[in-house]
């Protein structure tokens, strides 16, 4: 049986409930996958305040392909392939500035920011063959667009634009002024376990309860999950709380003070220091008899001066609707997972560690409300395994506890395949089913359903 004859088996047992594990042991899947779902899909690269400036360049390595993203004196982001086009030396090892040049230090051939080629040492040799033409010499373009901050790329360039494929998230985030954020801390390690398991542990809440039972004392939540086209989301809002009986008094300042200080603390993000300056001053000013809408109220006042006195704006035209529509945490399909609040974006990205089945490097980022044009300014820490992530964020590492058991579960012969919960990992399931679409049709156009 040809590797697309046994995907095309394994999708054929897809169901609402059943997803097989083979994909994510078997190299045959991560072949597959550099085929067919790296090469057709966009792909988040970096933020775009890491190459604000001319000459700024990010290198963003996906499979086998590494690409180099620019932005060039006047002021276009480009995007090339990371590789010279004579005999195949890789041009750029990390980020930096490349100024208004590029050269491969092989045998020295040069291009401009815009990817033109600037000179080729003995040009005149290749005349007995007919020359050289700029598309012989050239650095190969890439795709490249932006969507609130973020710089996605593609590999195809029939791909649909950017704002299509990513739909409905344009719309559904378009108060939340995300463009006005800026990287916090990025933290990237690698995980020894499949790109898909650990994505796929960002991707649900229902592993809230037993994973981090200290969330449960924030009150009673009401999960759920829900498939748009290739992306997903997945909302666990809380209930409003009851009022309290007359004569007994429930401390609503303290119960958000008490989430968000733990947020802050154990995640260091989702609730970023202005919200902790907002829960601080609930504390402070109001009464411990404030109703649930007075704290609310005060909690709003409260987060957009803490957001002022930094320059940064509070997302005015943000509505309860928008924020309950973008609900918890979304999946970018493939390998992105956002995660909006109203104090600033958590987003993480999985991708495959070489051929490896069994391990992946694994971004976290939170981003902070910022001043439009404040500076880019913060530390990119690497991890190059999970023990040296220890310590590090403690909920963080709750998550990561599961993953490479889950990796090593995943391969027994006795797994029968995952049983994703219908109602709260429909997420898991439909990125699932939307992937095998993808290995088994260019974009994933041609599935019947
Ligand atoms: S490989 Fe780059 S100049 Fe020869
Ligand atoms: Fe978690």
């Amino acid at each position: 049986m040809s590797i697309e004859e046994d995907i095309a088996r394994l999708y054929a047992q897809i169901r609402p409930d059943f997803v097989p594990a083979q994909a994510y042991h078997d190299p045959a899947f991560v072949a597959r996958e550099k085929a067919m779902l790296w090469p057709h899909s966009w792909l988040m690269a970096c933020r775009e305040e890491e190459v604000a400036e001319a000459g700024q360049s990010v290198v963003f390595d996906i499979a086998d392909d590494s690409i180099l993203i620019v932005r060039a004196s006047d002021g276009v982001l480009r995007a090339f392939y990371n590789v010279c086009p004579h005999r195949g030396r890789r041009l750029k090892d990390g980020n930096g500035n490349i100024g208004d040049n590029i050269a491969c230090r092989f045998h020295g051939w040069r291009w401009n920011a815009r990817g033109e080629n600037q000179f080729v040492l003995d040009r005149e040799n290749w005349n007995q063959t007919g020359g050289l033409c700029a598309a012989d010499v050239d650095l190969g373009q890439v795709r490249v667009d932006t969507w609130d901050g973020w710089v996605f790329v593609t590999l195809d360039s029939d791909a649909e634009p950017l704002e299509s494929y990513l739909d409905p998230l344009p719309d559904v985030f378009a108060h939340f002024d995300y463009r006005n954020t800026r990287i916090a801390w990025h933290k990237t390690l690698v995980v020894a376990c499949n790109w898909k398991v650990v994505l796929e542990a960002f991707i649900e809440s229902y592993h809230v309860a037993m994973t981090h039972p200290q969330s449960l004392k924030f009150g009673v939540r009401t999960p759920g999950s829900q498939a748009f086209g290739r992306h997903s989301y997945f909302f666990y809002p809380f209930v409003r709380p009851k009022d309290a009986e007359p004569g007994l008094t429930i401390d609503y300042r303290q119960a958000r003070y008490t989430y968000v200080e733990e947020m802050h603390r154990t995640l260091g993000a989702l609730q970023g220091r202005h919200a902790m300056a907002a829960a601080e001053r609930l504390m402070a000013e109001l009464p411990e008899t404030a109703t649930f809408d007075e704290v609310n109220a005060a909690y709003m006042r409260f987060h957009a001066d803490a957001m002022a006195a930094d320059g940064a704006r509070y997302p005015a035209a943000l509505t309860p609707q928008d924020i309950a529509r973008a609900g918890t945490a979304w999946n970018i399909f493939p390998n992105m997972v956002i995660l909006p609040t109203v104090d600033g974006l958590q987003a993480y990205r999985a991708r495959p560690n070489g051929d490896d089945p069994s391990s992946a490097i694994f971004d976290v980022w939170w981003l902070e409300r910022s001043a439009p044009d404040a500076p880019s300014s913060f530390i990119h820490e690497y991890f190059p395994d999970m023990e040296s992530f220890a310590g590090q964020c403690f909920f963080l590492e709750q998550d990561f506890d599961n993953i490479k058991a889950v990796q090593d579960g995943v391969k027994s012969r006795g797994f029968r395949g995952v049983r994703p919960n219908p109602h709260q990992e429909v997420t898991v399931q439909s990125f699932e089913k939307t992937y095998y679409e993808y290995l088994l049709w260019p974009r994933g156009e041609g599935a019947d359903t």
